[in-house]
C-alpha cells in the first residue's frame, strides 16, 4: 500500500473550511435511522476537525437517487442521528454548491459542523463531473474523506475532489486501511478466509483472488452447495448453482496450485423446508443428503474442524454467513466459528478482519464483533478489496 496522508499532515485547520466525505447512507425505518454504526466510525474525524476549529462540511449521499433530489432521500432526514452520535448542533444545507453553502460558511463559527445535502441529488456526483467538483471545492480548504465504504466508487466526492483540494484520509478511512494491509495486504501467515453467502456468483472475483492469497479457504452458506455439487455431491433441493461447477472446478484447481487448502462442509444440517426449528431438521454426512432435503447450515464436526484450522493461523478475513444465520437453529455454525475467532482474537493469536453487508450482523448476532480485531462499515468496496481490486476512492489519496 503506497503511503496516504491523514489528518495529522493537514497542520493547523482553524478557521479553515474541511469538506469531509463521510457515509451518511444509513438503514432507516419509517423516517428513523436504525443503525448509526456509520456515524460512529466518522464521529472522531468530525470531531477531532471541529475541535482543532476547522468550519466542517460534511459530504455524504444517502441512496440512489439518480441525480434527482427526492423527498425521500434527503440527508436532512439523518440530522438527528448524527447530532446524537456527536453531541453537538448540526446544520443542515439544502446544497453542496453554490452561493447557499457559499453563504453557510460565512455565518458559521469555527467548530461548527454542517451537513450538505445528498451529493447524488446531482448528476455530476456519479459522473464524476470535474466541473461539479470544482463547484464543490470552491467553498473548501482542504478534503478530508473518511468513507472507505464509498471507495469504490469514482464519483466526484470520493475521488474528483482529491485533485482539487489538499486531501487527506480521516481516521475512520486509515483504521480502515491499516486494518486491511495487515489482513490481506502484508499480513502474518498462515491466513484463513472465510467466505460464505447465498451465491458464488456474486463472490467469483473474491474467490479467485483468494486462493492466491490464503492458506486457508473456508468456504459456507449457500456457495458450498455449489462447490460440493461440483464435486459429485448430489446436494438434492439446496440452494446452488449447478451452472457453475466448472467454475469452481477452476478455483479448486488454482487453490491446488497455489497451496490453498479448501475446507468445504463434510456434515451439515439439513431440513425439508426453510423454516425456524423445522420438525424435518437433521444433520447427516454431506453424502447423505436426501432428494427432498436442502441444506441449510455447516454440521457441528466440520464447525469443530474449522475452529482447530483457525488455532493454527494467525490472521483470519471474513466475509458472509456460513449458513441461513436469520433463521434458528442455521445461525449455530456461524456462531460457533465466530465465537472461536473472536475468542483466539481476544487472546492475541489471531488478527480478524471482518466486513461486507450481512457479516457484520451475522457477527453481532453471535456477540463476536467487539473481539474481532477490526470490523468494517463497508459492503460493497470491502467485497472489491477482497477480489484484489483498485478502489478509486483510496486510490486517489494515495497518489
Ligand atoms: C454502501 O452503502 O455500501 C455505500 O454507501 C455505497 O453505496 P452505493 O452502493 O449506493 O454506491
Amino acid at each position: 500500500m503506497a503511503g496516504f496522508k491523514t489528518l495529522d499532515d493537514a497542520g493547523d485547520v482553524t478557521g479553515k473550511v474541511a469538506l469531509v466525505r463521510v457515509d451518511l447512507n444509513l438503514p432507516m425505518d419509517g423516517g428513523r435511522v436504525t443503525d448509526d454504526t456509520r456515524v460512529r466510525a466518522s464521529a472522531p474525524t468530525i470531531l477531532e476537525l471541529s475541535r482543532k476549529g476547522a468550519k466542517v462540511l460534511l459530504l455524504a449521499h444517502f441512496g440512489r437517487p439518480k441525480g434527482q433530489r427526492s423527498s425521500t432521500q434527503s440527508l436532512s432526514m439523518v440530522i438527528d442521528a448524527v447530532q446524537d452520535v456527536l453531541g453537538k448542533e448540526v446544520m443542515f444545507v439544502p446544497e453542496v454548491a453554490g452561493p447557499v453553502v457559499e453563504q453557510t460558511v460565512g455565518i458559521l463559527r469555527n467548530g461548527d459542523i454542517a451537513i450538505l445535502e445528498n451529493t447524488r441529488f446531482w448528476p455530476g456526483e456519479e459522473a464524476n463531473d470535474p466541473e461539479f467538483a470544482k463547484a464543490i471545492a470552491a467553498n473548501g480548504d482542504l478534503f478530508v474523506n473518511d468513507a472507505f465504504s464509498a471507495a469504490h466508487r469514482a464519483h466526484a466526492t470520493t475521488e474528483g475532489l482529491t485533485h482539487l483540494l489538499p486531501s487527506y484520509a480521516g481516521r475512520s478511512m486509515q483504521a480502515e486501511l491499516e486494518a486491511l494491509e495487515k489482513a490481506l495486504g502484508n499480513p502474518e501467515k498462515p491466513v484463513a478466509a472465510v467466505v460464505g453467502g447465498a451465491k458464488v456468483s456474486s463472490k467469483l472475483a473474491v474467490l479467485k483472488h483468494l486462493v492466491d492469497k490464503v492458506d486457508h479457504l473456508i468456504i459456507g452458506g449457500g456457495m458450498a452447495n455449489t462447490f460440493l455439487a461440483a464435486r459429485g455431491v448430489d446436494v438434492g433441493k439446496s440452494l446452488c448453482e449447478h451452472e457453475l461447477a466448472p467454475t469452481c472446478e477452476e478455483i479448486l484447481d488454482a487453490a491446488d496450485a497455489a497451496g490453498c487448502t479448501v475446507h468445504l462442509p463434510y456434515d451439515v444440517v439439513v431440513a425439508k423446508e426453510f423454516a425456524a426449528n423445522p420438525p424435518s431438521m437433521r444433520i447427516c454426512n454431506v453424502h447423505e443428503v436426501a432428494a427432498d432435503e436442502m441444506i441449510l447450515d455447516v454440521g457441528p464436526q466440520a464447525v469443530e474442524a474449522l475452529g482447530d484450522v483457525l488455532k493454527t493461523c494467525r490472521t483470519l478475513v471474513w466475509n458472509g454467513p456460513l449458513g441461513a444465520f436469520e433463521t434458528s437453529p442455521f445461525d449455530a455454525a456461524t456462531v460457533a466459528l465466530a465465537k472461536t475467532a473472536a475468542a483466539l482474537s481476544k487472546e492475541g493469536s489471531l488478527v480478524s478482519v471482518a466486513g461486507g453487508g450481512d457479516t457484520v450482523a451475522a457477527l453481532n448476532h453471535a456477540g463476536a464483533a467487539a473481539d474481532f480485531t477490526y470490523i468494517s462499515t463497508a459492503g460493497g468496496a470491502f467485497l472489491e478489496w477482497m477480489e484484489g481490486r483498485v478502489l478509486p476512492g483510496v486510490a486517489a489519496l494515495e497518489a
